[in-house]
């Protein structure tokens, strides 16, 4: 039987409420059969339909939308077996450019100057009352600052950090709400602002007032009546301002102080006043996934320190907030302090830096909860003050944006298993609205070259699509005039970030326009991303081609030294200047990787001219990489595993030479006794510069040695996420802050950088890799060894699951794996057979191949 199985549109199942003028579409089918591919799909909405024989990134092309309408899209399927299949949808528009009615309304005698700290929360309230029938009521909201909405006292939505976090000079999300069910006769609308990313301190710098000098609110609130009649509520004077609410502080590094006795119908409430805005953004629909309160964490042990303090722990180091059932006396004052580890009993907050990460609760008399809204932490454990265990009932609950899981990977050794949770906390830790370095010191910033190198490994393990598709638009639009990418992204100006002077063009961290839309693009299939950000990839090339050219001449002027690199960024050895000064190694060899991944995507765009430019300057780097920066013998004169790791996996040496090279590499993590080397730009790619040069037996024991610096020693220190630094935590106990190596303390253990190993368990041990867009075709092509006597991978693709489970038993390997419908698998099996596999569940052995279909 044919069954529909993901029909979505513009990648939500329901609820989506969209200003884009053509919504995509997307399906994928599961059936019981083999062979089977979709023979034509139709799409009806209204009059219009369209039949398609691709079942993703289908375009509405028909009559123009009408805004605020609700939309129902019936599909309807046959597949090759004459099989047929039904689903339907319904979407929502947004305004589709209505102008509003709402204005921007503040608190006009709010005067908020103080530098590096954030501003006091504004609380907005207006009451109306609705006579008639109610049908249909919406919120439009949106914000500058982070707002949270409530009718008649109850939250409205899930959503947390509201409007979220995009360039908010170019762009800014409005929520809409359905409050139907939630409006009564008598209403009252309430908002509560805080200062967010907008006008709050943000990044280590701790900048503040960044895109609006106070908070600002703006929304409509639209009513259809029963007789047919409609009213708008706009923010504008007739909105009531105070500052006197329950949150008196709020900031997402500090955190919160809620007063819990404040009554806010004796508080000081006045007009509000109408703000003149100077950032002009284009206000749209919701285009992201909002941050959501997901897994929730009971305290695995509580006790009270030698400080006085109470201390819990969750067992999880993650991003989120606590949650407390309090039994307290008026006027008692509770301390939650977060931190991601102990040291001799105590939390040990000094990787942290200037981030408090506090909440502080003012009790009212008796029974109470209280969970913080306005901010999130980074923590494993909270130590408590104030209040007693008998009378606090503490939980936790994770933060982050609403990511779907699609990828699952278990094999036979446990530390493997732990080490892909890790990889997992690590992401979700780091996906609040933007991808984030770190979730608990004072930084929290969208800093490119992490995700660039995680992204692939992210699109593994969650569904990135929305939230990708976001922070590029962003990545687009902070495109300095000459090229360069910000190092982060939205960009907060720190000191020394030069890209505002000059056209600055970064490795690795630059190429997040094209690793995070190509990593994109081969998990989900659509090429409408690559087309976006067509113009955005070139013109960084171009300046990366600049800088590598500026001052130099002849085959020089493939060598990209100019201006300033992260290198070998946080190297197990050397500090900031050792990391540094590899920028000519890791700079040479981007350029000679994103100018061949353009080279493809230009051909995936049919851009012939474009793909041979491309593809020659990325053989002339790659050439002057191997004349200039090694020797005869593929030898770098003062080597690192990342010189070799590199020029090995972007594929810049012809063969003879990847087999030196891959034997000096080889060579050094011997002497190094498999540990690891690399820095931020190597670790996602040794793995694959050892196993695909004939080195597999080297890159498993490199993964599988648990000695510093290594992935599994940090599992064996307790690690529940991924730490920053190979040495976050010594042998003995003690952590490397990184106080004096230039990096001002730079040591968090919720990094999601060095996970970017999770992309060689997927693709290697269990084998899975895309080959073109979507998984239309991919391979299962399974390495074995470390001992490993099974391996379970299992993705869902645009086109369905996609799965690799093997085992290893007396020395006889059988697979089964399914490959969805309407794509088609290459399998090899580790005896070197390869295998041509269309749609449908399998099981192979190694010795007598038996094929048959189990569903
Ligand atoms: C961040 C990194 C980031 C780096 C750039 C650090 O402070 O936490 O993850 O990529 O700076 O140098």
């Amino acid at each position: 039987m044919l069954a529909i199985k993901r029909f979505t549109v513009n990648d939500m199942i329901a609820e989506c409420v969209t200003d884009q003028k053509q919504p995509v579409f997307s399906f994928a089918l599961e059936s019981d059969q083999q062979d089977v591919v979709l023979e034509v799909a139709t799409l009806k909405m209204g009059n219009w339909q369209r039949k398609v024989n691709t079942q993703i990134g289908i375009k509405y092309n028909g009559p123009e939308l009408v805004p605020f309408t609700e939309y129902k899209v019936l599909l309807e399927v046959i597949d090759n077996h004459g099989e047929t299949a039904t689903a339907s949808l319904t979407f929502e528009t947004g305004r589709l450019g209505t102008p509003f009615q709402a204005k921007w309304i503040t608190n006009g005698s709010y005067h908020f100057t103080e530098r590096k700290t954030s501003p006091k929360p504004m609380h907005f309230k207006r009451q109306f009352s609705c006579q008639k029938e109610v049908v249909k009521a919406r919120l439009y909201t949106t914000a500058l600052g982070i707002y949270e909405a409530k009718l008649n006292g109850e939250k409205i939505g899930a959503d947390y950090f509201a409007p979220g976090f995009t360039s908010y000079k170019n762009q800014l999300q409005y929520q809409t709400y359905n409050v139907t069910d939630q409006l009564k006769e008598s209403n009252e609308l309430f908002f509560t602002v805080a200062g967010g990313w907008a006008v709050g301190a943000f990044t280590y710098a701790r900048r503040n007032r960044v895109y609006a000098k106070r908070q600002a609110l703006f929304c409509e609130l639209h009513i259809e009546f029963e007789d047919g009649s409609k009213e708008i509520i706009a923010s504008d004077e007739t909105f009531s301002v105070t500052m006197n609410g329950h949150i008196k502080e709020a900031e997402f590094y500090n955190g919160e102080v809620y007063d819990a006795t404040v009554n806010m119908d004796d508080s000081h409430w006045e007009k509000a006043t109408l703000e003149q805005v100077k950032i002009k953004p284009e206000i749209l629909a919701q285009y992201g996934l909002p941050v959501r309160a997901k897994e929730k964490f009971k305290p695995i042990t509580h006790y009270k320190a030698k400080s006085g303090m109470w201390i819990y722990d969750f067992g999880q180091n993650f991003a989120g907030v606590v949650a407390a059932k309090i039994k307290g006396k008026k006027g008692q004052k509770i301390i939650f302090k977060h931190a991601e580890i102990l040291m001799e009993g105590e939390l040990f907050t000094e990787p942290l830096r200037s981030a408090k990460q506090e909440s502080v609760y003012i009790c009212e008399e008796g029974q109470q909860t209280y969970s913080p809204t306005m901010t999130y932490m980074g923590f494993r454990y909270v130590g408590v003050t104030g209040i007693d265990p008998e009378n606090l009932e503490l939980t936790a609950r994770a933060l982050y944006s609403n990511v779907d899981e699609t990828g699952y990977f278990e094999c036979s050794n446990d530390l493997l298993n732990q080490l892909q949770s890790n990889i997992k906390w690590g992401t979700k830790s780091n996906f609040v609205d933007i991808p984030t370095d770190c979730p608990q010191r004072d930084e929290r910033m969208g800093w490119t070259g992490d995700i660039a190198l995680f992204a692939s490994t992210a699109s593994f393990n969650f569904n990135t699509r929305r939230f990708y598709d976001k922070w590029l638009l962003d990545v687009q639009k902070e495109q300095n005039r000459g090229g360069g990418i910000p190092v982060t992204v939205p960009l907060v100006r720190v000191p020394f970030q030069w890209e505002i002077m000059i056209p600055m063009a970064v490795d690795h961290w630059g190429d997040a326009c094209i690793l995070v839309p190509w990593a994109e693009y081969l998990t989900r299939g659509d090429v409408s991303l690559l087309k976006q950000m067509y113009p955005t990839m070139k013109k960084y090339v171009k300046a990366c081609k600049f800088w590598a050219e500026l001052f130099s001449v002849g085959k020089h002027r493939r060598i990209w030294r100019l201006l300033h690199h992260y290198g070998d960024w946080v190297a197990p050895e050397g500090g900031l200047w050792t990391w540094m000064g590899r920028g000519k190694w890791t700079a040479t060899a981007s350029l000679a990787n994103t100018t061949n991944l353009l080279a493809q995507i230009a051909e995936i765009l049919e851009k012939p001219d474009d793909a041979k430019y491309y593809k020659k300057l990325s053989e002339e780097t790659s050439a002057a990489y191997r004349s200039l920066l090694m020797d005869k013998d593929c030898r770098v004169k003062k080597e690192f595993q990342t010189a070799y790791v590199l020029p090995l996996h972007y594929k810049m040496l012809n063969r003879g030479d990847a087999s030196k090279a891959a034997s000096h590499l080889a060579r050094m993590i011997k002497e190094n006794s498999y540990h690891i080397g690399t820095g931020f730009p190597g670790t996602p790619y040794v793995l694959f510069a050892l196993a695909d040069n004939g080195y597999i037996d080297e890159a498993y024991k490199m993964l599988l040695t648990d000695t510093r610096p290594s992935w599994l020693f940090q599992i064996k220190a307790g690690a529940t996420t991924i730490w920053e630094r190979w040495d976050a935590l010594r042998e003995d106990g003690t952590s490397n802050t990184g106080a004096d190596d230039g990096t001002n303390g730079m040591v968090s253990f919720n990094h999601f950088a060095n996970g970017a190993v999770g992309d060689f368990m997927y693709r290697r041990i269990a084998g899975i890799e895309p080959i073109e867009g979507g998984y239309k075709t991919f391979k299962i092509e399974p390495i074995l060894g470390g001992g490993l006597t099974y391996a379970k991978a299992e993705v869902e693709t645009a086109y369905g699951k996609v799965k690799s489970h093997w085992t290893l038993k007396d020395d006889k390997f059988s697979i089964d794996i399914h490959v969805p419908v309407g794509t088609t698998c290459n399998l090899t099996l580790p005896n070197g057979k390869s295998y041509v596999v269309t749609s449908g569940h399998y099981q192979f052995q190694e010795d007598r191949e038996v094929i048959e279909n189990e569903c």
